[in-house]
């Protein structure tokens, strides 16, 4: 079967990081961001362009500097478990934090969304990037990178052998027989780690898919181990052409280091399309979307999150670059280590720092619908992603891209013109994982 690209609609309602002016824009419902009724049109125009998935951030740590999408928002599974049942196909993927979740919890409830939803399911592993989330559980500081990458390797696992708790064929509701269940195809996990007990067995079965579909986004070494490791999916951030590349080989080598099919791990970059009739009229909305979110304070607070919300507005922005590395060690270590080295290396006031970090860069995927397909063609055929995480200014713009782009990509034969699976694994041609117990029988009420 010809490699096809695979979209994903990433909504970020009054505005995610960057989007200070967002929420301004006349045609942005003020509370989009807690209305399940925006969040069902976007599945739903999201279904209509035939996209494998809607795909849900989430954090749950804020001061009232955050974006304001960030600052009142609904809580993913809850969200999705509403859209689920008034989509049919799409994919929904739940971020949910393994640092700040127990896996029995998580299991139930993903596996829930995943029967909900008729096999639909996806989570993506994160491990919380704000630091601060620590004190809303108890905790006077944020777990470090070691232990929450190993929190989240075991946690994927625990919930992995949960969701195989029933067999396929569990229960044969026989009333003739008088057999509700088939206890021998029940199993308990007895797990002990380090860093969870759980004895199972989880008290639902499997959902049409086998399992929810794992997903990952992370840059760092510890976070593309895992993805080579457990995930069948990554959102990754993207950046230049090269860098995807990089990324992309990089993610693909590990998975076959790993011993697994590189084939069946599909990268997600993050892609914001700006499409207008004309390249002139993409450039130039281009242009107003930065004017619109340019904000020398919003700048600063946004950068200050990459630093366990650290306040730099008590410095003189035209003074050096604050000495902080040491207050991103636990949380945007990856990306706060790259600003460092910038500010270093050029001598860097704040000011500047945060004016090169927040500075007008053309996108790639902007132009006409003509423009913009064969940006996304090239860019594909180079290497550099399996799908996009797409995420569109206004319902507007995602109109222009479905109705502009998408057709074109499917005259190419690049993209679906039906849905082919009802399930999110059918529409990325991920594999269904066979039950371990049926599997493997041998393994029957060992750990899992
Ligand atoms: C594209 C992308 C999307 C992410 N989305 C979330 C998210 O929704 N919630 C969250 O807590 N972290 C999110 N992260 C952050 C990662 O979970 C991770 O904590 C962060 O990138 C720092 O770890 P790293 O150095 O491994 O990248 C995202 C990261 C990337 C690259």
């Amino acid at each position: 079967m010809p490699r096809t690209i695979h979209l994903a609609l990433h909504p970020y309602g009054v505005g995610g990081p960057g989007q200070h002016g967002l929420w301004k824009d006349p045609r942005v419902a003020k509370n989009a961001s807690i209305d399940i009724g925006y969040y069902i049109r976007q599945a739903q125009a999201a279904e209509h362009a035939l996209f494998d998935a809607l795909f849900i951030v989430d954090s749950q740590f804020i001061n009232s500097t955050y974006p304001s999408h960030y600052l009142n928002r609904l809580e993913p599974l809850t969200l999705l478990s509403a859209v689920a049942v008034h989509t049919n196909r799409i994919g929904l993927v739940a971020t949910a934090s393994s640092t700040y979740n127990s896996p029995f919890n998580l299991a139930r409830r993903l596996a829930s969304l995943d029967h909900i939803s008729g096999g639909r399911a996806g989570w993506n592993v994160v491990t919380s990037f704000d630091t601060g989330t620590s004190r809303n559980y108890g905790l006077d500081e944020h777990l470090d990178y070691a232990t929450r990458y190993g929190r989240a390797l075991e946690s994927v696992q625990v919930i992995r052998g949960l969701w195989d708790s029933y067999e396929d064929d569990a229960f044969p509701a026989d009333v003739a027989r008088d057999v509700f269940l088939d206890a021998a195809k029940l199993h308990p996990l007895d797990h002990v780690g380090e860093h969870f007990r759980v004895a199972g067995p989880l008290n639902l079965s499997r959902s049409p898919q086998g399992q929810p579909v794992i997903f990952q986004a992370g840059v760092s070494e510890e976070g593309r181990n895992l993805a080579a490791q457990v995930a069948e999916g990554i959102y990754a951030p993207g950046g230049s052409l090269e860098q995807a590349q990089e990324y992309y080989r990089d993610i693909k080598r590990r998975m076959a280091d790993a011993g697994r099919d590189p084939d069946h791990i599909k990268i997600f970059i993050h892609g914001g399309p700006i499409v207008a009739p004309t390249d002139e009229g993409a450039r130039h909305r281009e242009r107003e979307i930065f004017d619109e979110d340019n904000d020398f304070a919003s700048n600063l607070a946004l950068l200050g999150r990459g630093f366990g919300a650290h306040d730099f507005s008590q410095y003189d922005p035209d003074g050096p670059f604050p000495d902080v590395a040491h207050l991103a060690e636990r949380g945007g270590r990856t990306g706060a280590a790259k600003i460092i080295e910038r500010a270093r290396r050029e001598s860097l006031t704040l000011r500047q720092v945060v004016e090169t970090v927040a500075d007008f860069k053309h996108s790639p995927f902007v132009g006409s619908p003509t423009t913009v397909a064969d940006t996304i063609e090239t860019w594909f055929d180079a290497g550099t992603f399996d799908g996009i995480n797409l995420a569109f200014r206004t319902d507007r713009e995602l109109e222009l891209f479905v109705d502009g782009v998408v057709p074109i990509l499917q005259k190419r034969g690049l993209f679906r013109t039906e849905y082919e699976a009802d399930t999110l694994r059918g529409h990325l041609r991920l594999p269904v994982p066979a039950n371990r117990y049926a599997r493997e029988p041998e393994l029957v009420g060992t750990q899992g």
